[in-house]
């Protein structure tokens, strides 16, 4: 058995859980999921997918992964020997190496974006000049690619350098620092003239866009928003100590989540009404609308190339927590070493995710290979949330709830009794036994055709 790691003090564990949830999803694909499907009706949806599937299978993966101290596969084989459980743990390290696939591509962006601001492209840059240097940046050959290997090469040697005390420094000392820019970018945004519409349309409900497939992709969004249903917070669980307490640890990840996705919400939609861009222009909006935002600012130079890297490293702390679950597999279960098991995972990657970088647009050069009706890149994504992660979830409680049982929940979520949280367990266990697993399968029936709701 390795000596394990562990996060050593609370506001570790807290910036760390955070530094994976609160990453390019807040800023990249909150706000084009809202733009593309009906504003505030689709953020109305996606709360109570956070409410009653986000943050219940949260705790419940910290429950698992504390208990067991061991990866997603072990830590089930741990929990109920002898049975397939452990196949949860499989299907995490499937979703978490789809989703490292394309996360790598548009962290590439992100990099390179840093330099891009740096070198002042961007300075009076007008809105036809913002969407060109994006559309080249995409449809490049070779360019996404090297950033994305760039992006694996600084990943992998953070993981192999040891992870614990990398992540606990870097998330620490940067998410209030991101926090801070994400502000101002509001305050310039919120500013500028016509700035009025984009709230509105951030706050008031569209409806009528709001179909089956938008609600699995809003449950989708808060599995994929939290980094669960794919054994990251098993992992993550298995480094928090005994005093750690669970349910208030997934709480505040997931308000602080929600407030940093209101946020860039904020810097986004407000610009884009301002100038005259589409509201459902997709994932391209962080591209092309902050450094929009910033282009005529006084310092908007510096203060975009700050953004960029802030933004660069939220990026790299998820992708640290994502590339942990395959890399403690590899190590606990195959006795692989660390280095060997992250450079694996990382060549991997490397090799799979350069379909995600060629397809990324409908100009790229795999850009009009279409799989389900989907290109690579939007195929890894959807299959990672709106399939694996929800199906994942859906276990992990049903595991929670029938395998666990109430007694040893309880047990472990008042840290063996030295919480005074009785109320608080009642109400996890009456959310994870009914609720959970019934909004996660009435959605999914929904989504395939065979409900009609
Ligand atoms: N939560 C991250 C985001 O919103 O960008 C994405 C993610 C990270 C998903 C880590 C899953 C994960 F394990």
């Amino acid at each position: 058995m390795q000596n394990r790691d562990k996060f050593t003090t609370s506001l570790g564990v807290l910036t760390a859980t955070l530094g994976s949830a609160v990453s390019l999803g807040n800023i990249w694909k909150f706000p084009y999921f809202t733009g593309q499907y009906g504003g505030a009706a689709f953020i109305v949806i996606y709360l109570i997918c956070v409410v009653l599937a986000g943050i219940p299978v949260m705790v419940s993966e910290f429950v698992i992964g504390r208990r067991a101290n061991s990866n997603p596969v072990g830590a089930f084989k741990k929990l109920a020997p002898g049975t397939a459980w452990y196949a949860i743990g499989y299907s995490g390290i499937a979703a978490s190496f789809l989703i490292m696939l394309f996360y790598t591509s548009v962290a590439g962006w992100v990099y390179s974006y840093i330099f891009r601001a740096l070198s002042g492209t961007f300075i009076n840059a007008s809105p036809e000049m913002t969407i060109g240097v994006f559309g080249k940046l995409i449809t490049s050959n070779y360019e996404p690619i090297i950033w994305q290997i760039i992006v694996l090469i600084v990943v992998s040697s953070i993981i192999i350098a040891g992870v614990q005390k990398g992540i606990e420094r870097m998330t620490k000392t940067l998410m209030p620092l991101l926090f801070v820019l994400l502000l101002l970018c509001d305050i310039r945004a919120l500013t500028l003239p016509g700035a009025q519409m984009g709230v509105e349309f951030l706050f008031k409900p569209d409806f009528t866009k709001i179909t089956r497939e938008v609600i699995i992709i809003a449950l989708g969004l808060a599995f994929f928003k939290l980094s669960v249903g794919m054994g990251t917070m098993v992992t993550y669980g298995s480094y928090f100590d005994k005093n750690q307490n669970l349910p208030g640890t997934a709480v505040k990840v997931a308000l602080s989540d929600i407030l940093v996705s209101m946020m860039a919400g904020l810097a986004i939609f407000p610009a884009v009404f301002a100038f005259g861009f589409e509201p459902d222009a997709g994932p391209g909006l962080l591209f092309i609308t902050i450094p929009m935002v910033f282009s005529k600012m006084p310092l908007g130079n510096i203060l975009l190339t700050i953004f960029f890297l802030l933004t660069a490293i939220a990026a790299t702390t998820a992708m640290m927590s994502l590339l942990e679950v395959p890399v403690a597999y590899l190590v606990e279960e195959k006795g692989y070493s660390r280095t060997k098991a992250t450079l694996t995972s990382a060549a991997t990657i490397a090799i799979l995710g350069s379909t995600a970088s060629l397809s990324a647009d409908a100009g790229s050069l795999l850009g009009s290979i279409k799989i389900f009706g989907k290109t690579f890149f939007d195929l890894y994504d959807y299959i990672s949330s709106n399939i694996l992660m929800p199906v994942g979830g859906l276990f992990t409680v049903i595991f929670i709830v029938w395998v666990l049982g109430k007694a040893n929940l309880a047990a472990e979520l008042s840290n063996d009794g030295q919480l005074n949280n009785k109320g608080v367990i009642n109400l996890f266990y009456l959310i994870v036994k009914y609720m959970t697993p019934l909004l996660i399968i009435i959605i999914f029936l929904n989504s395939i055709g065979v409900l009609k709701i």
